[in-house]
């Protein structure tokens, strides 16, 4: 079997910040994405889903483990070596107004990429360029206009083609339509999945919001703490997640119908524990998301066990003395969960009775 385009193996992230608590932001994960395969990485905010692209990246020296690159290790370290690199992996972040330079025409801000990295001439350069933005449904007449004078939307579009021009084979993606309005989000999602066919591209896709990540990947792995507590193939996980937390999460995204709705923060409720101090927020009061966990991560992760552990309604004595091991019960999902039996966990508290 030939190896993964990228792999990201036992990575740990520790940030060290004078008179600050130490954060293991992310604790030895390891994922594999195949070419033209979407990975979707999901877990609330504070998990470590950009400490993880900023490591696969480049932007960010792991404290443990190493990064590959068809099966050989990944590395920045000279500007040559940043080159390939660049050439072969591109990013799409959050924001889009922040992305791009103010008082550079688009024009300008897209050939500087392509301009530093590829040994092209301009004309092929502008060629690239040309294709990209028709690949993401832009008229070449914006290269003389400047960033101000698009929408969020039509901005992370340009943003998206800025990245196609080197034409990689990898993007990280993080959070990239999360600041979108709901309409546009549905637009950008199905550019990219449509990318992912027409050029053969992988993404490390990275949200917070499940309902996001389940729509573009093949595979989805949910973060907690640091830790990947569940991996496998997207409509499973998304559809009939196994560990409480991915259970807890599914239960969050909100639907349109009340009755729906009600029952699935019941149930949610009977899963994770009231987030601060044995106080229901607000979010649970109303139903709404509200996995959100005030406290920062340090304060809430437990040295030993289940990273969970605290918040699981399901915890029993050995999930908070021994560390659950992601383990693979089934073909190709993995699960962290001292309870993922056979039968399933038990009981299942997915279901509103
Ligand atoms: N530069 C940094 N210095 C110190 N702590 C950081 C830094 N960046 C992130 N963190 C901490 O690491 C944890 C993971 O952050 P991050 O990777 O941004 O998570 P996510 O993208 O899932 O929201 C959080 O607790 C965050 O506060
Ligand atoms: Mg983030």
């Amino acid at each position: 079997m030939s190896a993964p385009l990228m792999a990201a193996e036992d990575l740990a992230v520790v940030y060290r910040r004078p008179g600050q608590r130490t954060v293991t932001a992310v604790d030895g994960v390891s994922l594999a994405i195949n070419r033209g395969q979407t990975l979707g990485l999901v877990g609330e905010s504070g998990s470590g889903k950009t400490t993880i692209g900023s490591v696969m990246l480049g932007l960010i020296q792991p404290d443990q483990g190493r990064v590959l690159l068809d099966g050989e290790p990944a590395a920045w370290r000279s500007r040559a070596q940043r080159a390939v690199m660049a050439r072969r992996i591109q990013a799409v972040f959050q924001d889009p107004f922040g992305s791009m330079n103010p008082v550079r025409k688009i024009g300008q801000t897209m050939s500087e990429v392509p301009r530093y990295n590829l040994h092209l001439k301009p004309s092929a350069i502008a060629e690239r360029i040309e294709r990209a933005l028709a690949d993401v449904g832009m008229a070449s007449d914006v290269l003389d206009r400047y960033p101000a004078q698009f929408s969020g939307g039509q901005l992370q579009r340009l943003a998206i083609a800025r990245a196609l021009v080197v034409e990689p084979e990898f993007m990280v993606c993080d959070e990239a339509v999360s600041s979108l309005d709901l309409s546009v989000q549905a637009q950008v999602i199905n550019l990219l999945a449509s990318l992912a066919v027409s050029r053969g591209l992988a993404y490390l896709f990275i949200s917070h919001d499940l309902t996001v990540v389940r729509h573009l990947s093949h595979e989805i792995a949910v973060l907690y703490a640091g830790q990947i507590v569940e991996q496998g193939p997207a409509s499973a996980v998304a559809t009939n997640p196994r560990h409480p937390y991915t259970k807890a999460l599914v239960l969050a995204a909100p639907v349109p119908q009340p009755a729906e709705q009600r029952a699935r923060r019941e149930a949610r409720l009977r899963l994770a524990a009231p987030s601060a101090r044995g106080q229901t927020g607000l979010a649970d009061q109303m139903g709404q998301v509200s996995l959100a966990d005030s406290r920062p991560l340090a304060s809430r992760t437990p040295s030993s066990g289940c990273r969970w552990a605290p918040r699981c309604r399901l915890v029993r004595p050995v999930c908070r003395s021994e560390r659950p091991v992601l383990s693979s019960r089934r073909p190709g999902w993995k699960v962290a969960c001292h309870f993922d039996t056979e039968a399933g966990l038990a009981p299942d508290l997915g279901e509103s009775t």
